[in-house]
């Protein structure tokens, strides 16, 4: 029976590729930062503790899952966190906190696995990056950042771990309809942290994303993040959820500087 480790199963996409690889026959391991609260996942699926925010965490779950069921045929990624506002509002504590979770956690858990499936000369290290991780949305960047740097250390280990047969995918979502955004972004302009200068352009900005009504539903982008885990080839990167693969197209047709003043143009001019 092949397995997968997952992280963050709690909601969203992480929930439903759990669903989506068990149905499928796999051994799903699948990650919460409160097991003992989770209910309505299908039984079967073995649940362990990870909170990416805890250095150290993702290296102790690595070492209790080759204990305890081997190594894993393959790495989700998928555990993560969005942030909103201005740059010049962001802390320092609070960017080092985005990085420790969406960044160095994931890198400390796929460097906790990486020798096992080396020495083994098989595996797949899937990482759920972003729309946002191949262009920056304003008042997204420190998120956005956190995703260009996990497309930098995919690109990377695609490179070095070919000849160990270990394959390495970047898997893209667009607009997918989760917690992740309520989690982040304000209810009320009066919840608009930073300078009064930017609440203009940061109300514009929050207009545009509760606007989008085309979000794909978790099942569906769980359907694409199963078929890019499973499709047995070397490639890298995959767009999947609503609008990634149209945008990321035309930001490559136009350019990233007329691109940027299209999008700018539309959202905050
Ligand atoms: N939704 C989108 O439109 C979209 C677009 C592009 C990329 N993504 C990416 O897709 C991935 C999944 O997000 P989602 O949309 O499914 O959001 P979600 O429903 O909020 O799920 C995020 C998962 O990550 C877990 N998590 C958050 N902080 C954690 C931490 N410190 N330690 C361990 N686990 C933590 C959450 O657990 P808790 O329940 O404990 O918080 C939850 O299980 C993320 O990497 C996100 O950046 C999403």
């Amino acid at each position: 029976m092949p397995s997968i480790l997952i992280t963050g199963v709690s909601s969203g996409i992480g929930r439903a590729s759990a669903r989506r690889f068990q149905e499928a026959g796999w051994l799903v391991i699948g990650t919460a930062r409160a097991p003992e609260k989770e209910s309505g996942l299908p039984l079967g699926i073995e649940l362990e503790t990870l909170d990416l925010a805890e250095r150290g965490s993702a290296t102790a779950l690595g070492a209790k899952v080759l204990a305890g069921y081997g190594c894993p045929d393959v790495l989700l990624n998928n555990a993560g966190m969005l942030t909103f506002g201005a740059l010049e509002a962001i802390s320092p504590a609070d960017l080092q906190h985005l990085y420790q979770v969406n960044v160095f956690g994931q890198l400390e858990l796929i460097q906790a696995l990486l020798p096992a499936m080396r020495v083994r000369g098989s595996g797949v290290i899937a990482n759920v990056t972003s729309l946002g991780g191949t262009m920056v949305f304003p008042f997204f960047a420190p998120y956005n950042s956190t995703k260009w740097a996990m497309e930098a250390l995919s690109e990377g280990l695609w490179h070095e771990l070919k000849a160990f047969g270990i394959r390495v995918k970047a898997i893209e979502p667009g607009f997918v309809e989760t917690a992740i955004w309520d989690k982040a972004l304000p209810e009320k302009d009066s919840e608009l942290s930073g300078p009064p200068a930017y609440r203009p352009y940061l109300l514009r900005m929050l207009d545009y994303e509760t606007s989008i009504k085309k979000r794909s539903s978790p099942e569906k982008t769980a359907e694409e993040v199963y078929a890019a885990v499973t499709d047995d080839s070397d490639r890298l990167r995959y767009p999947v959820a609503a609008y990634a693969g149209l945008l990321i197209k035309v930001r490559r047709w136009l350019g990233a500087q007329r691109m940027m003043r299209f999008l700018h143009g539309r959202w905050l001019d």
